[in-house]
């Protein structure tokens, strides 16, 4: 089929999605030898293999008439049952199951919070930089975004209650806020206790529902958790999507979502016509490893890993970039990422291209802006690699990085001039930026 004759079929939104410049990347970053600190992979070596393999073939022979069969679209009423424990034992008090529906992992969650809330035209509140994921999945309704700073504690509450100020005087009513309060997925940083209430009380006095996308909550390898949005909402406007992907493992494509239960019904209603039920086969490998109390020892296990690397890459970062160099980065205490700021004359698509010429890869910070900002900002991924390629990777583009500050020069290194943005942007770029990222993370394994 001729690619310029499908085009007259493309709906609006398929049209805007193009993966064109991908291509070009991919063939640098595909070869192997190139190390990528870009994906958002768990390790392989957190995978229940040896479990499963144990657990299956039983499974099957006890639970094959429901496993294999359709089951209802809000999800197995005892996974259903077991997720609610989990969310209860997190501190959500007095949860009962009318609150909880199984989902297609938390990637499902987003996009059906896009169908059941989002009319094109409609404005959505996020972290300056969010999950490229939700920036799509909103952006594929028509969405357009509103960014707000995201620093060390997580969005900044006093700059999200301004912008929502100026957004009502130019007449935007954002009905979304979306947030990843804990080990934000790209800075790794944890939105403050503080912040916490003082978000929901912004999101009361404004009229806002906040969706707390929370994959990484599990995963802390220092200090203590805040209550999740989910324990702290009084009111019933937090939705709240949890997924076993960084838990157990991504190819499950299971999650949950908690939220009040008039929510929980549209959302179920907008999930029929998308895929009439998520796996019963997953549901039930889940459930019944759940059952089997099997899932305490993965997640210990992988937050073992996952310390140990996260020492690795901060080790590394810190003996390759310390000094003069004028980087800075996030020391978060938990999650899978780690948050690199250059300084402002420095781009970091410049970097990139000199550290694919040394293997190595990373996805630019910008690409998670909403507004095209964080120019001189890339994300690190610290699950993948092993210890000894997150040393080599971080050596090599501290070589890389030296590379683009000697081609600047001295005379150049001004800081850039900062431009006004606009409050509120379309979504197309979040989309580009979605299909690039995503066929990054794909590819570079
Ligand atoms: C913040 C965030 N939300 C959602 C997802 C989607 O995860 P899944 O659909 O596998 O649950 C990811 C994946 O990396 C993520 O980082």
């Amino acid at each position: 089929m001729d690619a310029t004759y499908l085009q007259s079929f493309l709906s609006d939104s398929a049209r805007k999605t193009t993966r064109s410049e991908i291509r070009e990347l991919l063939e640098l970053v595909t070869q192997p030898d190139v190390i990528s600190l870009a994906g958002g992979m768990p390790a392989p070596d957190t995978f229940p293999t040896e479990e499963l393999a144990e657990l299956v073939p039983s499974m099957l022979r006890r639970h094959g008439g429901a496993a294999l069969q359709y089951g209802p679209t809000e999800g197995d009423a005892q996974l259903r049952e077991e997720v609610r424990r989990l969310t209860e034992e997190d501190g959500v008090t007095g949860l009962t199951t009318d609150r909880v529906a199984i989902t297609t992992a938390s990637q499902q969650g987003l996009d059906l919070c896009g169908r059941v809330f989002l009319t094109p035209g409609d404005a959505v509140v996020c972290g300056l930089p969010s999950y490229l994921g939700a920036l799509g999945a909103f952006s594929a309704c028509g969405a357009r975004l509103a960014g707000v700073p995201v620093d060390d504690h997580g969005i900044r509450t006093d700059q999200l209650e301004q912008r929502l100020v100026d957004l009502r005087k130019s007449g935007v009513r954002p009905k979304l806020l979306y947030v990843v309060p804990d080990f934000q997925n790209p800075t790794g940083v944890t939105l403050s206790a503080r912040r916490r209430n003082e978000l929901l009380i912004i999101a009361a006095e404004f009229d806002l529902l906040v969706i707390e996308d929370s994959p990484y909550r599990k995963l802390r390898y220092i200090g203590e958790s805040p209550p999740s949005l989910a324990a702290l909402d009084s009111d019933g406007r937090v939705i709240s999507l949890f997924t076993f992907s960084k838990i157990l493992f991504p190819g499950l494509r299971l999650g949950w979502v908690v939220a009040a239960p008039e929510i929980i019904s549209r959302l179920v209603t907008a999930k029929q016509p998308v895929d009439l039920c998520t796996s019963p086969l997953c549901q039930v490998v889940a459930r019944e490893f759940l059952v089997a109390g099997k899932l305490p020892a993965v997640i210990d296990r992988t937050r073992t890993l996952y310390a140990a690397k996260r020492i690795a890459m901060l080790e590394a970062l810190d003996r390759h970039f310390g000094g003069e160099s004028g980087v800075r980065w996030t020391r978060p205490e938990g999650g899978m990422f780690v948050w690199v700021t250059l300084p402002e004359y420095v781009d970091a698509r410049a970097l990139l291209a000199k550290s694919l010429e040394r293997k190595v890869a990373f996805v630019v910070g910008s690409a998670f802006h909403c507004d095209g900002s964080g120019t001189s900002t890339l994300r690190l991924n610290f699950s993948f690699p092993s210890i000894a390629q997150l040393d080599e990777g971080v050596r090599r583009l501290a070589e890389a990085f030296e590379d683009v500050r000697s081609e600047i020069g001295p005379r150049q290194r001004e800081p850039a001039t900062t431009e006004q943005r606009p409050l509120v942007v379309s979504g197309e770029h979040a989309l580009d930026r979605l299909a690039l990222t995503l066929a990054l993370t794909e590819m570079v394994a």
